[in-house]
């Protein structure tokens, strides 16, 4: 028998610098990367390009399935369309959230995301990836940061792209955004029972890689 290859998840609320630190930790070990959240980001920009209703379940379950999608190391492609951009707009994630709660939806984007693991290595970051997708995963961590840390964040990063951003606004957008992620019948955000909780309110992107990095190396020597 193959055996598997190795998956970190890392899963916790919008925000929490999951992406950043998913990809470093991917670097530092030389393996793969799946954003999950990119798939309900594309399956949002799909039915909102589309015009399908999101409340339609099967015809959203549909629009996930027929995704054509190309990560490559800056960005993804949708349909040979680059929409790196357009998938991180507050709408689009906005949608993807109110759709996340659809099982024939997650049902679908399943199989896509367990295609990601491969040799040598997966770091997986969603809300789902300790607890449903890659349940047998020998190293979960759940990453969580106070709201307030997490909505000056966002409200900087932005700015920074020369979007008009306003803290209040993301902040009320955030706190709705965790209640519908944390309150929704399937798959909700919550730490598996065997994660690890790292808080990165008061950690440097650096400081929260080499935490995550620790613990591998801890799972690995056992
Ligand atoms: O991580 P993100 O902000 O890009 O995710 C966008 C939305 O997608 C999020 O609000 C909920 C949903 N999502 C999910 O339900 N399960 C995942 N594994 C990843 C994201």
């Amino acid at each position: 028998m193959t055996a598997l290859a190795p998956v970190i998840t890392i899963d916790g609320p919008t925000a929490s610098g999951k992406g950043t630190v998913a990809h470093r930790v991917a670097a530092a070990l030389g393996w793969n990367v799946l954003d999950s959240g990119a798939l309900y980001r594309l399956t949002a920009l799909s039915i909102l390009r589309s015009n399908t209703a999101p409340e339609d379940e099967q015809a959203v379950a549909r629009a996930a399935q027929s995704l054509e999608v190309v990560f490559h190391p800056q960005g993804v492609l949708m349909g040979g369309q680059e929409v790196s951009e357009e998938i991180r707009q507050e709408r689009v994630g906005n949608l993807a959230s109110h759709i996340a709660p659809n099982p024939a939806l997650r049902a679908a984007l399943l199989a896509r995301q367990r295609a990601f693991r491969v040799m040598p290595g997966l770091v997986a970051d969603g809300r789902d990836m300790g607890t449903v997708v890659f349940e047998d995963a020998p190293l979960k961590i759940f990453l969580v940061a106070d709201v307030s840390a997490r909505a000056e964040r966002r409200c900087k990063q932005l700015i920074e792209k020369g979007i008009s951003a306003n803290l209040d606004d993301l902040l009320r957008d955030m706190r709705e955004r965790d209640a519908r992620d944390i309150n929704r019948a399937v798959a909700p955000l919550v730490a598996a029972s065997d994660a690890h909780t790292v808080d990165s309110s008061n950690l440097s992107i650096e400081q929260t890689v080499q935490s995550i990095l620790d613990l591998w190396s801890a799972v690995r020597g056992k």
